[in-house]
């Protein structure tokens, strides 16, 4: 459909069962789609294998579809973004996880979105219409709830879902928003919402549907949280 193309960043760690089904699904909806795409995977010397499996998946997909561009070692998430983007050749670029916790099945509405509204980035979001969470524990739950309530009334920023991590941006503007954020943990995520507001960036969002990892397990704990913390209170303080 047109000269569009967009760059799917999966950051991978320990997600050797998830890959292949992530895989399989993106490539099938981008199919029956008709889109152009790339699915770019950056795995930070998972101990599980998952690079290997990644191999197997280029294979199969080919090296036009799959790009490898792994690390040795564990670097975090917000750095895993900025290492992909210099690889990706779409003109737009999708951030997602690669647990199945955000199904590709959204992407065609995140596209849609995007042309209804010519935004500069659409956002996931959990916080409105059919959007939801599933499988996760009261107190997660409450910590989301919680760090989204308090940055809705510290920072405004105009969007529903700030912590979420599932996103389609035109890529020179998250380019300049990766360029911009000063943050490294969980924290990344909200920061580059706020600063697109900022930006004057235009914001679209699509409820989601966001569904707890069911193989391997959550790399979020207590630093995190008082990393995000941390973070909020200096984007509170300097934006
Ligand atoms: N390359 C790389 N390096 N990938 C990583 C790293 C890392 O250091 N840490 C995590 N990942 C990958 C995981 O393999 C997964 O694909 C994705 O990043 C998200 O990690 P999870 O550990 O599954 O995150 P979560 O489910 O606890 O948190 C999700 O929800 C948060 C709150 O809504 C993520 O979407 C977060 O980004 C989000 O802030
Ligand atoms: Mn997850």
């Amino acid at each position: 459909m047109g000269k569009d193309k967009y760059s799917v960043l999966l950051p991978t760690y320990n997600e050797r069962e998830n890959l292949p089904i992530i895989t399989w699904l993106l490539c099938k909806y981008f199919d029956e789609s008709g889109h152009d795409y790339e699915i770019i995977v950056i795995d930070d010397g998972s101990p599980d294998g998952t690079l290997e499996v990644a191999k197997k998946l280029q294979e199969i997909y080919g090296d036009d579809k799959i790009v490898l561009r792994p690390r040795a070692k564990k670097l975090g998430l917000g750095t895993a973004y900025i290492h992909g983007i210099k690889h990706a050749t779409g003109n737009f670029v999708i951030i997602m996880d690669a647990d199945l916790s955000h199904h590709p099945k959204f992407i065609p509405q995140f596209i849609k979105k995007q042309k209804e509204g010519n935004y500069d980035l659409v956002s996931g979001t959990r916080y409105i219409g059919d959007g939801g969470v599933y499988g996760w524990d009261l107190k997660r739950k409450i910590i989301s709830r919680g760090a989204n309530y308090v940055t809705q009334v510290l920072l405004r920023p105009g969007a529903s879902d700030l912590t979420g991590s599932f996103r389609l941006y035109r890529k020179e503007v998250l380019q300049k928003l990766v360029e911009s954020c000063v943050s490294k943990g969980y924290v990344f995520q909200m920061e580059m919402i706020i600063r697109a507001r900022q930006y004057g960036y235009s914001i679209g969002e699509v409820p989601i549907s966001f569904v707890d990892r069911v193989y391997g397990e959550s790399k979020l704990g207590g630093s995190e949280i008082i990393g995000f913390a941390k973070g909020l209170l200096y984007l509170f303080a300097t934006t």
